[in-house]
C-alpha cells in the first residue's frame, strides 16, 4: 500500500508522515532529502545549482540511502557520509528548490521514488507524490497551513541551532519556496484531484495523524 502526501514546506508533512508510518508499522521516505542531497553534493564540487546538464549528472551518480532512526525518521547518508542534519538548513533548502525545478532531475529521482516504493508498504512525502510519482497510490492527502503559521514552525525548529534568526525572514523565505514550487513549470506543488485536502493551521500533530490514520484504515 502506498499512502501520498504532499504539501508546501512548514505544513507538518513530514513529522505527520512519519508518526502515521510508524503506526502502521510503514515504511517512511521523505523525498525532499533527495533533492536536497543533489542540492547538497552539486554546492560541494562547486556545481551551479542552476546548470542543468551538471546538475543531472549529479542526481544520475548520486549515491543516496535511507535507514530508519530510533524516532522512526530517516537517516540520509550520500556517498556512505551521514548528512541528516546537513541536509535540513534552509541554504540547502532553497537550493534544492533550484534543482527541482530541473526536469531530468526529477526524472532520475522520480525512477528512484518509484522503485523504492515499489518494495512494500510505504508512507511517501513530498510535492508530486499523489500528482507524479504514485498518481495510482491507495491514499493521497495534502497538507497545508497559512504561510505565516508555517514560518512559525519552521522558526521554532531552527532558532535553537540559529539565534540569531529574524521572524519575518523565515516568513520571507517560506513564501519564496512556495512561489517556487507552485510556479515551476515541472511537476508543480498542487494537490491531486482525489486528495484529502487537510488545513492544519489550527491543529496540533496528534489531531492531523488521527485524521490520516483514520482515513487510511477506512479505506477498502
Ligand atoms: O520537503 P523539503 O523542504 O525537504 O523539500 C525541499 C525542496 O525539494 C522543496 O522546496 C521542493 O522544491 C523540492 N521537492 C520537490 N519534490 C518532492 C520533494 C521535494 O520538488 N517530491
Amino acid at each position: 500500500m502506498i499512502v501520498a502526501i504532499d504539501g508546501p514546506a512548514g505544513s507538518g508533512k513530514s513529522t505527520v508522515a512519519r508518526l502515521v508510518a510508524g503506526r502502521l508499522k510503514f515504511q517512511y521516505i521523505e523525498t525532499g532529502s533527495m533533492y536536497r542531497a543533489v542540492a547538497w553534493k552539486a554546492d560541494q564540487v562547486g556545481i551551479d545549482p542552476k546548470n542543468l546538464d551538471q546538475v543531472a549528472t549529479v542526481a544520475r551518480d548520486i549515491q543516496i540511502e535511507f535507514k530508519p532512526a530510533g524516532d522512526g525518521s530517516q537517516r540520509v547518508f550520500v556517498e556512505g557520509k551521514e548528512l541528516t542534519r546537513d541536509l535540513k538548513n534552509e541554504t540547502i533548502g532553497r537550493m534544492a528548490a533550484v534543482v527541482a525545478a530541473n526536469p531530468e532531475v526529477r526524472d532520475i529521482l522520480v525512477s528512484k521514488q518509484r522503485e523504492m516504493g515499489a518494495r512494500g508498504d510505504v508512507v511517501m512525502d513530498g510535492r508530486d507524490i499523489g500528482t507524479v510519482v504514485f498518481p495510482d497510490a491507495h491514499k493521497k492527502f495534502y497538507l497545508d497551513a497559512d504561510p505565516v503559521e508555517r514560518a512559525r514552525r519552521r522558526y521554532d525548529e531552527m532558532k535553537e541551532a540559529d539565534p540569531g534568526l529574524v521572524f519575518d525572514q523565515v516568513v520571507e523565505q517560506v513564501r519564496q519556496r512556495d512561489h517556487e514550487d507552485k510556479t515551476r513549470a515541472t511537476s508543480p506543488l498542487k494537490p491531486a484531484e482525489d486528495a484529502v485536502l487537510i488545513d492544519t493551521t489550527a491543529l496540533n500533530i496528534e489531531e492531523v495523524v488521527s485524521k490520516l490514520v483514520q482515513a487510511i484504515e477506512a479505506t477498502p
